[in-house]
């Protein structure tokens, strides 16, 4: 008896089958590397924001130079808001519900300098902008900061993946009555899943992202508006040692209960100093309302504290923050006196130039990222 073979044919359709098959396979199966997803923006030119506004007086030109070098070594595009005198602001454009003293022209010249790129966010419409004051510095590896920085805010504001109301930090977007006052430490290293942003690689539901400060402090325990959760990222190379870090706000938590080298994420409470911070297009637009429009009895910096904290007859806004913050003052060589037009710095002399805590500074390694040399000099090394 002869055995019954299968007809050739079947051979051939089973053969060019699978062939199909893995040529389908391989050219139409996406690849993570084929999809642009919006945290890739984070390395575009304006750093994942629509526009990088750079706030200063058109007169100090030094700082101009300064800020347009720094941008062109890190491969962004920013745009000049000029800076006020305070002087120069009529009292009926300072909005007051009761009468009392006009406050001081550096405040007030701050104040409006901030408002006016607000107000060109909001006429503009644009989704979202960094704002920068003119005399700040960066580390050559922001980038790389900024893109933690938004895994870190995702994890804090977006809903867990697939659990529209459910959030890594039990106490967001507000605490309840019954909350806890503490809650466990999110690490950077292992993130939970949530659902991905669709307007910014920032998340979708922040009104300020406050990224340049000197001085910040983690929720307090008994605020009951504010979340509490924290993202810590430990042994981030570009953070420096504790001995070179400071803040206005004592005690210095990040100092006294973390590691070495520890960077943190959180919401914003008692910021101090608005080096840089973004907006996006609804936090401008509330900005423009609770500050622009309200009564403007402190300095702008105070005033974003009110704004995101929910005090003085203003709600509460989406803000987050990062300790030890991204944008630093950069503190250049020369007169005293330079170092401000509206503060008071009195005589004397810096002989040499230095950013406040930041390690591979672009302004202080200009030399180096000009040349194309591998050589960084690390302000802040460890001992
Ligand atoms: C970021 O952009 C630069 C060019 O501007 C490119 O060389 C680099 O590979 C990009 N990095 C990532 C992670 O996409
Ligand atoms: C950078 O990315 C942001 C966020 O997706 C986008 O709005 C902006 O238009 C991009 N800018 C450039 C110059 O590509
Ligand atoms: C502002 O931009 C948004 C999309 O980002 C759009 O839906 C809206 O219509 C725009 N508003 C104005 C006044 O142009």
């Amino acid at each position: 008896m002869a055995v019954r073979h299968p007809p050739t044919r079947i051979y051939a359709a089973v053969i060019i089958s699978a062939i199909l098959l893995i040529y389908v396979y391989s050219n139409f199966t996406p690849t993570k590397a084929k999809f642009h997803t919006l945290l890739d923006d984070i390395n575009n030119s304006t750093l994942g924001f629509q526009e990088i506004l750079v706030v200063g007086l058109p007169s100090r030109t030094d700082r101009r130079d300064g800020m347009s070098l720094q941008a062109a070594l890190s491969n962004m595009n920013i745009k000049f808001v000029d800076g006020v005198h305070g002087s120069s602001i009529p009292d009926k454009a300072i909005p007051t519900t009761f009468e009392r003293e006009r406050m001081n022209d550096a405040s007030l010249g701050s104040w409006r300098a901030h408002m006016n790129a607000i107000q060109e966010v909001v006429r503009r419409n644009l989704t979202s902008a960094l704002i920068l004051e003119d005399d700040t510095d960066w580390d050559v590896r922001l980038k790389q900061q900024l893109k933690d920085f938004s895994l870190s805010a995702q994890a804090l504001t977006h809903p867990l993946l697939g659990s529209p109301n459910l959030y890594a930090d039990p106490t967001y977007p507000t605490p309840s009555a019954g909350s806890p006052k503490v809650v466990p430490d999110l690490s950077y290293d292992q993130l939970p899943s949530t659902e991905p942003p669709k307007i910014s690689p920032y998340g979708d539901n922040w009104d300020l992202l406050w990224i340049g400060h000197c001085g910040m402090h983690f929720p307090f325990e008994d605020n009951r508006l504010i979340p509490k959760g924290r993202v810590i990222h430990h042994a981030d190379a570009s953070v420096a040692q504790k001995q070179y870090l400071w803040t206005f706000n004592i005690p210095f938590t990040l100092k006294e209960q973390y590691p070495e080298h520890t960077r943190a994420v959180h919401h914003v409470q008692e910021g101090v100093c608005s080096l840089g911070y973004a907006v996006s297009q609804k936090g401008a637009r509330k900005l423009l309302h609770e500050i622009g429009l309200r009564d403007v009895t402190d300095g702008f910096d105070i005033l974003l504290r009110f704004f995101c904290e929910g005090a003085r007859g203003r709600r509460r806004h989406e803000c987050l923050t990062v300790q030890p913050a991204l944008f630093h003052h950069h503190r250049a060589a020369g007169p005293l006196s330079a170092s401000s037009d509206i503060g008071d710095h009195g005589a004397g002399f810096r002989d040499a130039s230095s950013t406040d805590m930041v390690r591979w500074s672009v302004r202080l390694n200009a030399d180096a990222l000009l040349e194309g040399d591998t050589e960084i000099i690390d302000q802040y090394p460890d001992t």
